[in-house]
């Protein structure tokens, strides 16, 4: 039905995609690493603020500056108006400060640079992992010991499937979802707690379309 030049060009196509995928895919995913903020590696901000005298020191809430933590995807950076509820009264003419008041004046807000980022092909939810009592802790690291934050896990997709596989381990109370210190429940208040949650099968949670939609 075709002729030999067809199928030869058809072999050849076919050659070059499975080159490309055993090349291309352990490449990409090198490429995909050096794109991250380095593991354990304190990212520099405008401002060098610290979850350590925040978080540790002073007990605030994520929440109270990550508001969007329970409801959406994604958790969000605070605004200038957040850090000026205590700043417009307290360190008010600290020059680490500087840039803090210069964006309340402006209305610029402050260019976080970020420490995590997946890439866009990857779906993610803060909401649901929060509602299902997957603590910050898990895959954060403990926050309330970082002066400058740094990335404490590695976000590459066997870390995400490993927990899907198995989750019941990285569940947590209600009451210390958003503590930086929670250690681990024992095994069988984690069956407890998977029981509760109604946690989605381990096939839902692991099919490829749950996370590349
Ligand atoms: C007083 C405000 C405040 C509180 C409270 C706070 N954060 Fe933050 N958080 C920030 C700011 C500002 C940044 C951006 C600068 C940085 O990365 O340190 C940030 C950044 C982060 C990042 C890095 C985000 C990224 O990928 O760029 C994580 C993770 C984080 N916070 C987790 C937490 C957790 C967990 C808690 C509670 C235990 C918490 N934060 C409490 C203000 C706060
Ligand atoms: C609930 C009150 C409160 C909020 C909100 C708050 N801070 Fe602070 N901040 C403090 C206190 C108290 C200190 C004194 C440091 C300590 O804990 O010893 C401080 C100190 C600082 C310092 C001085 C260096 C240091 O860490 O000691 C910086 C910089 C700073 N804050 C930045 C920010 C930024 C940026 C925000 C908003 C993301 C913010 N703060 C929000 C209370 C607050
Ligand atoms: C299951 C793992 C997981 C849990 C639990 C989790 N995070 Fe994250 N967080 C991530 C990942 C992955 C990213 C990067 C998301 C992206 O790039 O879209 C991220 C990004 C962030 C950011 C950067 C801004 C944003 O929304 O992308 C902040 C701030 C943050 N997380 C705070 C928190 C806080 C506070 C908690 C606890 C209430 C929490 N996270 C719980 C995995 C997690
Ligand atoms: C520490 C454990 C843990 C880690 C790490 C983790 N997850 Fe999850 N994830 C869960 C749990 C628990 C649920 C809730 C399952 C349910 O709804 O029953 C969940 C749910 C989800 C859902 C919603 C599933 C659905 O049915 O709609 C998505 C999407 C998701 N995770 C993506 C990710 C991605 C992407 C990563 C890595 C960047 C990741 N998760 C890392 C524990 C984890
Ligand atoms: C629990 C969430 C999750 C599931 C399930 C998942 N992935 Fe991923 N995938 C990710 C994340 C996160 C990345 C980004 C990893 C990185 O940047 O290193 C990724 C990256 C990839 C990449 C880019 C190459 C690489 O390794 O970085 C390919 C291809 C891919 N996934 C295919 C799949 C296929 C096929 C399936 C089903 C067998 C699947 N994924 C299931 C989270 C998931």
């Amino acid at each position: 039905m075709f002729s030999p030049g067809a199928v030869l060009a058809a072999q050849a196509t076919v050659a070059l995609v499975i080159v490309g995928l055993v090349v291309g895919v352990p490449a990409f995913g090198t490429w995909r690493e050096a794109a991250y903020q380095a593991l354990g590696e304190p990212v520099a901000q405008p401002i060098p603020f610290s979850h350590k005298h925040h978080v540790g020191d002073d007990g605030i809430d994520c929440r109270y500056c990550h508001t969007t933590v329970e409801t959406s995807r994604h958790a969000g950076f605070p605004s200038t108006r957040i850090c000026l509820t205590c700043h417009s009264q307290l360190y008010t003419d600290a020059p680490v400060l500087a840039a803090l008041h210069e964006s309340g004046r402006t209305g610029i807000p402050i260019a976080w640079r970020r420490v995590h980022t997946l890439p866009d092909f990857v779906y993610f939810d803060h909401g649901v992992h929060v509602a299902k009592g997957v603590a910050c802790v898990e895959c954060h690291g403990h926050v309330d010991q970082m002066p400058l934050t740094w990335r404490a896990k590695p976000l590459q997709m066997q870390w995400c499937i490993d927990c899907h596989r198995s989750p019941a381990p990285h569940l947590h109370p209600r009451a210390s979802i958003f503590d930086p210190r929670a250690t681990a429940v024992s095994a069988s208040e984690a069956a407890n707690l998977a029981r509760l949650m109604h946690l989605e099968s381990q096939q839902r949670l692991t099919d490829c379309s749950t996370c590349h939609r």
